[in-house]
């Protein structure tokens, strides 16, 4: 079945998800495109072929399946439009600028039993497939701890150019809420669910509300500890990069760069560490159970973004919405257990709204201060709202 697929935001996201849905091959037409910035929407519609729309209400009408890419403030609106009219919808990460607001987007597509899901892409690197099947074998004991760095040049220069990624109203935080997200949704992926949280941020860019270095230390259900920093900085050369370090008790990995490796991984009773990259390591994901990490052909170089790229990477083709299995995708809705037990992490969704809860604990911990004696903190303000952090 031909899916008319409409645009709401014709940005650098926009851009590339239209141009990964033409290099799928899946069986779509453009129902058009609008975005209040004129001339982005006439570029894209030029080089996409996607009709010009002139409102959101028009995108709608004229399509099955919309993607919400404008930036983070415009989409709960713009979800609860396209579900009230009971259109397919993939929402860009994060889904909202605060908790509450995810909620209740989240109420709306299940009330409107819409398909939906969210752009937490990480899920599908072939690196961090592979990652998840180690920590899950058997043979490689109890995950014990994690060591995750997330680094990228502060957003509102370079290939990004969006100054909103600078505006707490329409970004609601910083590097923990905009980029790290994806870390915490892997994160859980992988080891399961976080039951505490404690944190501590900094402004070295001086933004109001845009934190732009933040330390987060997690306790999971399995009993694994982890951290997490993540930074915003100046170094314009340098791409987007993660590094992951996993000890369970007989295994030792390590994780470079998002998507294509390196993996490496070093087994009790085994002195010669495996290491992997690009299709061979796509090849041993998919052997440990990750069919969907796939070597996705690049994206159609037919047209550019219609925003103005900049030094460091290019973002990476990943699949297509439709093209992942549906056990693989991080959807907006909150699980049933969450609505049963609202104010646990074991409730909370293992999509953008748990993460998004992650980042209110992490927010409320740093605000707080120290943690509880033993070190950790309750999970039970699951629904704090992010308290600014000094
Ligand atoms: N999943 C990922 O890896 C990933 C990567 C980049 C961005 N994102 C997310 O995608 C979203 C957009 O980011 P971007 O980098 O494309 O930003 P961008 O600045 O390039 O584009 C956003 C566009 O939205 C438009 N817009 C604002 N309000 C609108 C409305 N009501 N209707 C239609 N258009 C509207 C703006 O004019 C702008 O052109 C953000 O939520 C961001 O966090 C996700």
């Amino acid at each position: 079945m031909t899916v008319q697929v409409g645009f709401l935001g014709a940005g650098l996201i926009a851009t590339y998800h239209a141009q990964s849905l033409r290099a799928s091959g899946a069986d779509v037409r453009w129902g058009g495109v609008f975005d209040p910035d004129r001339d982005r929407a006439e570029r894209f519609a030029a080089a996409s072929g996607a009709a010009l729309c002139r409102s959101e209400d028009e995108v709608l009408e004229r399509c099955d399946a919309v993607y919400v890419c404008t930036w983070t403030s415009e989409h709960p609106r713009l979800v609860e439009a396209a579900a009230r009219r009971g259109r397919a919808v993939f929402c860009e990460k994060p889904l909202a600028i605060d908790l509450p607001l995810a909620r209740r987007m989240t109420a709306a597509v299940e009330e409107a039993g819409v398909i939906n899901q969210v752009g937490l892409v990480l899920r599908h690197s072939p690196t961090f497939g592979l990652v998840k099947a180690l920590a899950a074998d058997p043979a490689s004991g109890r995950p014990m701890s994690i060591v995750f760095r997330d680094d990228q040049y502060l957003p509102v220069q370079g290939m990004y150019g969006s100054t909103w990624r600078g505006e707490v109203d329409k970004a609601g935080a910083g590097t923990l809420l905009e980029h790290s997200i994806h870390d915490l949704d892997v994160l859980e992926w992988i080891l399961g669910p976080i039951t505490s949280v404690s944190a501590r941020s900094a402004s070295f860019h001086g933004i109001d509300g845009i934190e732009d270095s933040v330390a987060v230390v997690m306790a999971f259900a399995s009993g694994a500890v982890g951290t997490l920093v993540s930074v915003w900085h100046d170094v314009l050369e340098r791409p987007s990069l993660r590094r992951v370090e996993l000890l369970c008790e007989r295994v030792h990995v390590t994780l470079e760069n998002d998507w294509w490796g390196p993996v490496e991984w070093l087994v009790t009773g085994n002195g010669t560490p495996t290491r992997l990259e690009r299709d061979d390591l796509v090849a041993e994901a998919r052997r440990r159970g990750a069919p969907w990490a796939t070597r996705t052909p690049p994206s159609s170089r037919r047209w550019r973004p219609a925003c103005r790229p900049g030094p460091g990477s290019a973002l990476r083709c990943g699949p297509t919405w439709w093209s992942m299995p549906s056990t693989a995708r991080p959807r907006l809705a909150v699980s049933p257990s969450s609505r049963r037990r609202p104010d646990t992490p074991e409730g909370c969704s293992v999509a953008a709204a748990h993460a998004r809860d992650s980042q209110a604990w992490a927010m409320g911990a740093a605000a707080h201060g120290p943690a509880t004696p033993s070190g950790r903190r309750s999970s039970s303000c699951c629904g704090t709202t992010p308290v600014p952090v000094a």
